[in-house]
């Protein structure tokens, strides 16, 4: 009950505080590889509590606009986008030692890069990003000390690098898209096919699936669950999420799911 009590003030008290958030704008910027969008560096700052305040990268096309963004304070592990991809990754991490290598596909402001760093404290982290001037921006504004040796940033088309790769990823966040716009290479055979090869044995790969229905996304489970252990389709409030996995021992999944469902609804699941 006083937990209760506490909870609500702290909500009422932070609604007051985002009343007076103050925004400055960092950089402005175009970028060849999309010209119709324009981009921005913001921060946005918090009268007293600093552990809130943010660093934003805005892409805005015509009516369409979205973000990338990290907390500025520099021990904090959990970062402000992608809260789902975040508790999934640690529902499946449970022993957070066995993450050792990840691979994000598509990184701008490099939030779950950021996480991933920050919350396992073994695992190397490589970012694949197609646009040169994305790259300037995150190392100028978006990465810093702690996550200097232990992420590489490479230049490089997400769909050229899942062939030419030789590691094995125990964890692959695929998030590649600009302004809303789902990128349609992300849903064929070939990169799925390619995504299964570099998975180690006890892994996931967590694809955002922003503009498809829970029926296109079932459909694309079914389709590729085969070359998987499992597939899940998970809902964040009708933005989906598939999830397709890999373990050698059932425990890990149902652990896996035990954990999800305090959080998140698992639509549908497909498991060998
Ligand atoms: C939504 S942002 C990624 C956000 C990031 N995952 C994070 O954690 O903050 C999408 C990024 O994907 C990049 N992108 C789009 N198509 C790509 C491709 N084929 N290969 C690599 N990156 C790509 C865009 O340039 C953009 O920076």
């Amino acid at each position: 009950m006083s937990q209760n009590i506490f909870s609500k003030f702290k909500k009422y008290v932070k609604q007051i505080l985002y009343k007076h958030i103050t925004e400055t704008l960092v950089e402005e910027f175009q970028d060849p590889v999309s010209a119709e969008v324009v981009y921005r560096v913001v921060d946005r700052k918090l009268p007293i509590l600093r552990s809130l305040d943010t660093r934003r990268l805005e892409f805005t096309s015509g009516t369409k606009y979205a973000y990338s963004t990290i907390y500025l304070d520099k021990h904090r592990a959990d970062q402000p986008i992608y809260l789902i991809v975040q508790d999934l990754t640690n529902s499946f991490f449970h022993r957070k030692s066995r993450m050792r290598s990840a691979l994000v596909l598509g990184c701008a402001g490099c939030s779950i890069p950021r996480f991933l760093v920050m919350t396992y404290k073994r695992v190397q982290v490589t970012g694949v990003e197609y646009s040169e001037k994305m790259i300037e921006i995150a190392q100028k504004y978006f990465l810093n000390k702690p996550m200097e040796k232990r992420f590489t940033l490479l230049y490089d088309d997400a769909f050229a690098f899942v062939h030419k790769t030789t590691d094995k990823y125990d964890f692959i966040h695929v998030d590649v898209f600009v302004a809303e716009k789902n990128h349609p290479q992300t849903f064929t055979d070939d990169f799925m096919k390619a995504l299964s090869n570099i998975m180690s044995e006890n892994s996931i790969v967590i694809l955002n699936c922003l503009n498809l229905t829970k029926n296109d996304c079932n459909n694309f489970a079914l389709r590729f669950w085969d070359d998987f252990t499992a597939a899940y389709v998970v809902d964040e409030r009708f933005h989906y999420y598939v999830v397709f996995a890999k373990a050698s021992d059932p425990a890990t999944l149902k652990g896996f799911e035990t954990r999800v469902a305090k959080y998140a609804r698992i639509d549908e699941r497909y498991v060998h």
